[in-house]
């Protein structure tokens, strides 16, 4: 494609602008993909390899900005690791109870995964002291989540707002086990009290309303913890104090960064994309699911499981798509690619309706108000919901500036509106695509014809 398409011009403030300007010849999406390492997989690679006893080894791993926070973390408590590559990354774990007290305050940066999941950690250790921030939006997202039901088993930790804003202070404590019943689907959550309770003599229960991704459960077990999953009332149990030894793992694409490749290639016509090596865990799937209701031609070929986990590659061809409706448990299940979806129902026949998706509200940004903003400003008829949205598609969209509030996925979601835009779009703020998919404007560039 020439390069006049697609460009990217740095701000004096460093931001970066992303220009895509359609021709009028039309263009197509073309070729073999293969996205960035799971975003989940990787924190929590990084972060069971920094407790384990003994070397971890970590294939794959996402070179974002996210999982960078989450080893700079781990780096400064005393765990020793490699310099992050995506061939192979060496983590020296320092064993269970044995982070060190860090002599700086851990900066998460825009990681709601790195601080939540850490914070189980942290609180757990006794007699170490511990001080965690973000970047301005992680200082803006909701603690009170984690912070209650660790205080539930005896953790000591300070905040604003009533210890429910970041930066938290947290001392560390010898915790007591409990049950609790979370009232959200998050595998943040889910995954901050089954890490305290590694360290927490006794069975330490988590019970959901409905099916989080589960790459904790199933990396927790590989690396030894002793666990038992209750599938009918979606509750966990891990029996501590646990043991931890260094793995092998081998991290699969992001099918989180695949979803955009599946929408443009079902959205743009004459496409053909196969986006290779994507993680098909049955807990992060519901957009195949949606995206098959919509009428979408998306193949799932050479599935296979690569260290525990299920993958597949991916062919999708252009194909006319129909509304749908996505509400109850398939919303925890593909709750970062409903800014993608929303980009996919604008280019439907019909009404889709979005419900059950309130969470969106607290993400990198309010995922809910920000995509119809920007999506309304292009043309298209998206009306807020309060746990949602309700989007009218056909309307052609017309490009023109918008702005990414420096959320990773809605600038990539835009991104991909604008292919099927008219004239010139602007996205502001583009750059926070590397948060969790730094080549993301190189793959476009390279599969548009
Ligand atoms: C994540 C869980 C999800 C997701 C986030 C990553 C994880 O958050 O939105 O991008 O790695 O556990 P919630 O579990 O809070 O919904």
């Amino acid at each position: 494609m020439s390069a006049s398409v697609i460009t990217v011009e740095t701000q004096k403030d460093l931001s970066h602008k992303l220009i895509i300007q359609r021709p009028s010849a039309g263009l197509s999406l073309q070729g073999c993909i293969r996205v960035p390492g799971d975003k989940s997989i990787s924190h929590r690679a990084l972060m069971l390899g920094a407790i384990a006893q003994g070397e971890t080894e970590i294939q794959g791993l996402l070179l974002g900005e996210d999982p960078r926070s989450t080893a700079s973390c781990f780096q400064a408590m005393g765990a020793q690791i490699s310099e992050l590559n995506t061939e192979l990354v060496r983590v020296q774990g320092i064993g269970l109870g044995n982070l060190q007290e860090p002599v700086d305050v851990l900066n998460a940066g825009n990681s709601g995964t790195t601080l939540r999941l850490m914070l189980g950690l942290l609180a757990s250790h006794p007699g170490r002291f511990f001080t965690v921030t973000g970047d301005n939006s992680l200082r803006s997202r909701p603690m009170s989540r984690v912070v209650k039901p660790l205080q539930q088993m005896g953790a000591q930790i300070w905040g604003r707002k009533g210890n429910s804003l970041a930066p938290l202070a947290i001392q560390g404590q010898a915790l007591k086990p409990t049950h609790y019943y979370s009232p959200i689907a998050s595998a943040q959550v889910k995954s901050c009290i089954l890490l305290a309770g590694l360290l927490t003599a006794g069975q330490t229960t988590v019970t959901e309303p409905a099916l989080s991704r589960d790459h904790s459960e199933r990396m927790l077990r590989a690396f030894g913890a002793e666990l038992s999953i209750d599938p009918e009332t979606n509750s966990v149990t891990v029996t501590g104090p646990a043991q931890l030894h260094g793995q092998k793992v081998i991290v699969p694409g992001d099918i989180s960064s695949a979803a955009f490749w599946l929408v443009a290639g079902a959205i743009v016509p004459d496409s053909e994309l196969l986006v290779e090596n994507v993680g098909v865990n049955p807990t992060r799937t519901g957009i195949l699911e949606a995206l098959a209701l919509m009428g979408a031609d998306i193949q799932l070929e050479n599935q296979r499981e690569v260290a525990g986990e299920p993958v597949a590659d991916l062919r999708v061809r252009s194909s006319r798509l129909k509304s749908c409706t996505i509400a109850g448990d398939i919303v925890p299940r593909m709750i970062d690619e409903i800014p993608i979806l929303a980009v996919a129902a604008v280019f439907a026949a019909g009404t889709t309706i979005i419900r059950d998706a309130e969470e969106l509200r607290v993400k990198e940004s309010d995922r809910i108000t920000v995509m119809a903003q920007q999506l309304n400003k292009m043309g298209a008829k998206v009306s807020e919901l309060p746990d949602g949205m309700e989007i009218t598609g056909g309307t052609p969209l017309v490009g023109t500036d918008v702005d990414s509030h420096t959320d990773h996925r809605i600038a990539m979601s835009l991104a991909i509106a604008a292919l099927v835009s008219t004239g010139i779009t602007t996205i502001h703020r583009a750059e926070a695509a590397a948060i969790s998919y730094p080549d993301f404007t190189a793959t476009l560039k390279r599969v548009l014809f």
